[in-house]
């Protein structure tokens, strides 16, 4: 993949790139919808990656490639703002702009190359910009901490983009560690790697939603109803996610639904995250499977964020008997996570059973057969400087 941007940088721009950076997507373990509500969640970084080569540009110009749609774009990005995927980094480049991380004249050449599905839920566009965030910033000289770059990610997409995401997304591409899922507390950011035993597989449906102006930013405007009216009840409320579990009954007396459903996601999904990740640090991972099953559940009845494809695969998985399965991401579409269990009968005969079951069950209802990968949980953002022999050193 490294490979590929830099080989689509040279055939682009006629020169070899000064930095190559990549980052990973991810999938989520538990926690979903938690992250932009102040509460904890729980994801692991995918081995897919997006990768990001750059080079130095014409003063508040980028000129960018991608091997999405291999189209050359010029964009004077102060002036306007550009479309699609180039909207993610001009905001990257305004945030490292406004805090002095930005290359030289704030312009750059960039070339993408990348293997995250855009829409599937795995964090595509998080992939991207902290890819870029980390390219863009080594090519000016300056070396940002991974919570660093989270944080310029994260605002390129929320601020500038205008998609209503929390920092889950960055914090993992940036912070991820191989072989770990990532224990975030969303308001203090704390973070604690734990080791991930069991297995994971990501059934990706093939339906793609957009997010933009869609049904996140609706919830997320659903949440701060919640929170404004709970405020009557308990007047120094900031995030959804710190209203009291043992709350629940005085809860549903103040919410009128939807909001009321919302927020009962919420404050259950919290509770169920911190349960979960004790659990995955003990290894009892029978039951926390049964917490992806439940967080399933609320998705789809409470939050009402799951699709009819996403519903059809977790029945599947759970009666070839997996240890629990859940849709993974924003949801209304793209890709459910299987969690199988590590011994799994010694020859992965488990994981041939549920496999089959999910693909005959799809077909029956679809007529196609969904893609089924397994899941190497991977570390997080790493850039190269490119020397003049074309070798390079690792930051
Ligand atoms: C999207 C957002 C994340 C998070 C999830 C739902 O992926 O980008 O920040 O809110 O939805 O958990």
């Amino acid at each position: 993949m490294i490979g590929n941007a830099s080989a689509l940088f040279r055939a682009t721009f006629g020169v070899a790139p000064r930095v190559v950076a990549s980052a990973p997507g991810r999938v989520n373990l538990l926690g979903e919808h938690t992250d932009y509500n102040g509460g904890p969640v729980l994801p692991v970084a995918t081995a897919l990656r997006t990768t990001v080569a750059v080079g130095p540009g014409d003063a508040g110009v980028l000129e960018l490639i991608s091997t999405r749609d291999g189209e050359r774009a010029r964009v004077a990005w102060r002036d306007a703002r550009p479309a699609g995927w180039g909207a993610y980094l001009a905001g990257v480049m305004r945030e490292l702009d406004a805090t002095g991380a930005a290359p030289a004249g704030a312009g750059a050449r960039v070339a993408v190359a990348s293997d995250v599905p855009v829409g599937a839920g795995l964090a595509s566009s998080a992939a991207l910009t902290v890819a870029a965030a980390q390219a863009l910033s080594l090519l000016a000289g300056v070396r940002l901490s991974p919570r660093q770059l989270a944080g310029a990610a994260f605002r390129a997409e929320h601020d500038y983009v205008g998609v209503g995401c929390g920092i889950m997304d960055q914090m993992c591409a940036a912070l991820a560690r191989p072989g770990h899922a990532l224990l975030l507390e969303c308001a203090s950011l704390a973070a604690r790697h734990i080791p991930l035993p069991g297995r994971l597989l990501l059934v990706d449906t093939g339906t793609r939603h957009e997010l933009t102006r869609g049904a996140l930013n609706e919830r997320r405007a659903e949440c701060e109803a919640a929170v404004a009216r709970l405020k009557l009840e308990l007047p120094e409320l900031v995030w959804l996610a710190s209203w009291p579990a043992r709350w629940l009954p005085r809860l549903k007396r103040a919410l009128p639904e939807p909001l009321r459903s919302r927020a009962l996601h919420v404050v259950g999904e919290t509770a169920r995250t911190r349960f979960g990740a004790q659990l995955l640090t003990r290894g009892r991972m029978r039951r926390f499977g049964e917490l992806l099953y439940e967080a399933h559940e609320s998705c789809r009845r409470l939050y009402e964020c799951s699709a009819p494809e996403l519903d059809v695969v977790v029945a599947a998985a759970r009666r070839a008997g997996a240890l629990g399965a859940r849709l993974t991401g924003a949801g209304w579409g793209g890709a459910v996570l299987v969690l199988l269990g590590k011994r799994d009968g010694g020859k992965g005969k488990g994981e041939a059973k549920v496999s089959k079951e999910i693909r005959r069950a799809f077909a029956a209802e679809y007529g196609r057969e969904p893609s089924i990968t397994r899941v190497r949980p991977s570390g997080g953002a790493r850039g190269k400087i490119v020397t003049e022999r074309g070798a390079g050193h690792v930051c």
